[in-house]
């Protein structure tokens, strides 16, 4: 068989769970029923089949906020978690930002569907956009803030890189996701006792509007732990997070725990009490605030680690 199809990417998902790197919750229902363009893969759950297909929407790379924070953990080995990853973009930045630096990262996943963890994807949407732009399958949608929404199948992906030798899909001896829980988070998905010292959600679990997912990542974070992820003004958890903002104390979150809410990109970061972003922040600003507000959180973790 080819290596390069939608076959081998499937076969390595059972490979893994072969290995014990995949946990399946028993029964669960996916996203409204739908997973359009969050599914990279085609998967069949309880019966019903979907169409897999990458987008802007689930390569997005690890974001240059996530990398900063990244330098509060000095050189120790660190647990990672990306609660929804996609196609796995962000995690296989990790990885490699992390094996290019000598480091030693876990890297766990929380999502709806599970990555090869031995074929990561080796460009980022954009990168895809680009390369993908003459091929007749590429779907538009519509224009969006970001630029043109848009959607191919991943098996159409897999047959450009064999048609016209580019390589969007690379081969790994051993995996870049140590371990990865699937089912519908956190309904269904019990992390149990494991603890993770920077929990990441971009647009994943944590952008909706419940509260249980925050609370449910927030339980899971060491004692030096961060937390990274964007909300929505829309909803509960986005209001709270606003008016904690202003407030300087976010009631979801521990008064000993340090927040920075960023107002202009709606993203947030929890830190732990016994993290080192966190003692930089109280040393800087007002020990007892709980909550800073900021609309640049990049230039505030620049000042902090300047
Ligand atoms: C819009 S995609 C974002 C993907 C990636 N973070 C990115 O930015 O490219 C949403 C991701 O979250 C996962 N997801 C959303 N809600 C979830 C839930 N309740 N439980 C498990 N996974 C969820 C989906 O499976 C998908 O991986």
């Amino acid at each position: 068989m080819n290596d390069n199809s939608i076959e081998s990417y499937l076969n390595g998902i059972q490979r893994a769970h072969d290995e014990g790197l995949i946990e399946y919750a028993s029964h669960y229902v996916p996203e409204a029923g739908i997973m359009k363009f969050s599914n990279h893969v085609p998967w069949e759950i309880d019966g019903v089949k979907y169409q897999g297909c990458l987008s802007l929407t689930n390569t997005r790379p690890l974001c240059y906020i996530a990398k900063l924070v990244l330098n509060f953990f000095q050189n120790d080995a660190i647990r990672f978690l990306e609660l929804g990853p996609g196609a796995g973009n962000a995690c296989y930045d990790l990885f490699y930002f992390a094996k290019e630096k000598g480091e030693t990262v876990e890297i766990s996943t929380v999502s709806y569907t599970p990555i090869n963890p031995y074929m990561p994807i080796l460009l980022s949407g954009e990168q895809l956009l680009d390369v993908l732009s003459r091929n007749k399958n590429l779907r538009f949608i519509a224009e969006g803030p970001q630029g043109p929404l848009w959607y191919i199948l991943t098996e159409e992906v897999f047959c450009t890189q064999n048609e016209e030798g580019i390589q969007i899909f690379g081969m790994l001896d051993k995996p870049y996701i140590n371990y990865q829980y699937i089912g519908n988070y956190p309904q269904n998905i019990d992390l149990g006792a494991v603890k993770f010292d920077l929990i990441y959600d971009m647009l994943g679990p944590l952008h909706g509007k419940d509260l249980e997912p925050i609370n449910d990542a927030c339980s899971h974070l060491t004692d030096r732990g961060i937390l990274f992820f964007l909300f929505d003004t829309r909803y509960t958890p986005g209001k709270i997070l606003i008016e904690g903002a202003k407030k300087g104390n976010t009631g979801i979150f521990d008064d000993s725990d340090s927040v920075i809410i960023d107002i202009e990109t709606c993203s947030a970061i929890v830190a732990k009490k016994g993290s080192e972003l966190s003692a930089s922040l109280r040393k800087k600003w007002d020990p007892k605030k709980q909550t800073l507000h900021t609309y640049d959180t990049a230039g505030l973790l620049l000042s902090l680690l300047s």
